[in-house]
């Protein structure tokens, strides 16, 4: 895939295939987030890599799936990410620490696109449970979650009208309203 196409064909997956990911593939997609611009060079994030089957279902029991699905949604037991990278914030280092996560997991997610593999950012997150499953320290904040496998289901983005609501259709496709180029773009002026 070239660069522009990896970018346009990203999509939140949240329905994955029981394939591992090896530990070298999830350490270079850190290296990615090591690398990302952050405010002032202060660096202040750090990354847990979870791929153990035991940890991934205690991760997974503190995550909240596709709010706009309804009847409540999450991965069915064989479907469920198969691995997971934890972004932490040093508290007290940046005043950039949201702006830097960003960028760091779109550097993970894109990344991980190239190779096929399929991401879902989360910050709708029980924040306590996941920092006594992973014995983070009291000076770090657990800002959000990448979870990651095999795609099981097809995402496209579509048009949007006039709801940001993601949807499923009968196929099990999910499509994802985004606004017109044209109605985010102001060229020389507002
Ligand atoms: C900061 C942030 C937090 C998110 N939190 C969640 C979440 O808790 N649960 C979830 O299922 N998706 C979550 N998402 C995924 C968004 O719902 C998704 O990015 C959005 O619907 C657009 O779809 P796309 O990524 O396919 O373009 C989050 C995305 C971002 C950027």
């Amino acid at each position: 895939m070239k660069f522009d196409e990896i970018i346009m064909t990203r999509r939140t997956i949240r329905r994955f295939k029981q394939f591992p990911l090896s530990l070298d593939f999830l350490k270079k997609l850190v290296n990615a987030a090591r690398l990302a611009p952050s405010g002032a060079n202060l660096q202040p994030l750090e990354y847990i890599i979870v791929n153990e089957k035991e940890i991934c279902e205690k991760i997974f029991s503190a995550l909240k799936w596709a709010g706009y699905i309804k009847p409540e949604w999450k991965p069915d037991e064989s479907e469920r990410p198969v691995a997971y990278i934890i972004i932490l914030a040093r508290r007290g280092v940046s005043p950039f620490c949201d702006i830097d996560a960003g960028l760091s997991a779109e550097n993970m997610m894109l990344l991980a696109w190239s190779y096929g593999i399929g991401s879902c950012m989360l910050g709708n997150i029980d924040r306590k449970k996941i920092k006594e499953i992973l014995n983070v320290p009291d000076n770090y904040d657990v800002h959000s979650v990448i979870a990651l496998g095999f795609p099981a289901e097809k995402s496209v983005v579509e048009e949007m009208e006039d709801s940001v609501e993601y949807w499923r259709d009968e196929n099990g496709v999910m499509h994802v309203p985004k606004r017109k180029l044209e109605d985010v773009l102001h060229v020389n002026g507002f």
